[in-house]
């Protein structure tokens, strides 16, 4: 039985294209600015993101880490959702490697509003921590793929430099917002200092990601590049499949959003189970269970023995992910799966 793998987007595996892109591609040594491929998609990123430089890293996570440690010294806080990934899932990397504390804010759709940016922007005193980075997480994934309208990045990023913040956006999934905005990838990033998307979740790529700024901060990057072992050889290799990802698997996300409709409105209809599906915007489907002797793990797991592959997120929470990888009717069977299991 072929597994339905709604666990992440993160799941997709190279087409037979993709690969054909890879295999020929002109490479060089990327280190010393030598590989044509990624010297091409650095200059690519940097125009789609409408910033003047952008550097090619193996990992959405890399973008983060370098972004904060250029934007903080150690001792500064940096404000986020409270769930966002550079609090929750890098490894202590914004203590570590930025030297910076982290401030969380607690909100259930993931849009941060400008109220809540201003509380928790510290006042200037000798006593306290210095807030110096706002990151922006387009789309949330947390808060279950929402969309930040453009007037809100606006909103708070304009709040955030009256303060002397910078602003950083995680851009694991902006092409999945522009998709969904008709909003170019250049203006969502205006408003920020740096911004990234990453080529391996929606855009179906094996690996790599794209951080974009100033020249200056492009420049920086580089050192901690270098320093955090992502400084890469024959790199065109992986960016390959990145500039296949911008060519052909950009559009195509509308797919994987409708598809989510389809498995919000079929999940809505089964007693046990809660979710609006006017609040699935994206590819990322939260939903609840609430129904006696169930958790989430219980019925994450009992669908998998079924061929339906999810995660469980708290005791109630579930999370589904659609991606290039699985199709309408692998949306339907698995809102029919998770019917079964729980009826039965
Ligand atoms: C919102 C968000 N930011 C950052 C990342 C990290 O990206 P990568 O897996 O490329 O390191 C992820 C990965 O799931 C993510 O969902």
């Amino acid at each position: 039985m072929a597994l339905i793998e709604l666990s992440s987007d993160t799941r997709t595996k190279p087409t037979a294209a993709m690969r054909q892109a890879i295999a020929n591609a002109d490479v060089g040594d990327e280190q010393a600015g030598e590989d044509p491929t990624v010297n091409a998609l650095n200059e690519r990123v940097a125009d789609l993101l409408g910033k003047e430089a952008s550097v090619f890293l193996p990992s959405g996570t890399m973008c983060n880490q370098i972004a904060m440690a250029l934007h903080c010294r150690p001792g500064d806080e940096l404000i986020a959702h409270r769930d966002a990934h550079v609090i929750v899932w890098e490894a202590g990397g914004a203590g570590h490697l930025a030297g910076a504390q982290t401030w969380g804010i607690d909100q259930p759709d993931g849009i941060l509003t400008v109220d809540q940016v201003a509380a928790a922007i510290r006042p200037i005193n000798r006593g306290m921590p210095r807030s110096k980075l706002l990151v922006i997480e387009q789309t949330s994934n947390s808060g279950g793929g929402r969309v930040w309208a453009l007037d809100r990045v606006e909103a708070v990023a304009a709040l955030a430099h009256s303060h002397g913040l910078a602003v950083h956006m995680d851009g694991a999934r902006l092409m999945n917002a522009v998709v969904k905005s008709g909003i170019s990838p250049a203006r969502f990033a205006a408003p920020c200092d740096s911004a990234w998307i990453d080529y391996s979740k929606g855009l179906g790529a094996p690996i790599g990601a794209s951080l974009a700024g100033s020249k200056d901060f492009i420049h920086d990057a580089w050192r901690l590049k270098q320093r955090f072992g992502g400084a890469m050889r024959q790199a065109g290799i992986v960016a390959a499949a990145a500039v296949y990802a911008l060519d052909h698997h950009v559009e195509r996300l509308a797919e994987d959003h409708a598809n989510a409709q389809i498995l919000a409105r079929g999940l809505a209809e089964i007693p046990g189970i809660t979710i609006d599906p006017t609040t699935v915007e994206t590819n990322l489907v939260f939903f609840h269970l609430r129904k006696d002797g169930w958790t989430a793990d219980r019925l994450a797991t009992e669908c998998r023995a079924q061929g339906v592959a999810f995660g469980a997120f708290d005791a109630s929470r579930c999370r589904m992910v659609t991606h290039h990888d699985v199709s309408t009717e692998d949306c339907r069977k698995a809102v029919q799966v998770v019917r079964t299991v729980l009826a039965g």
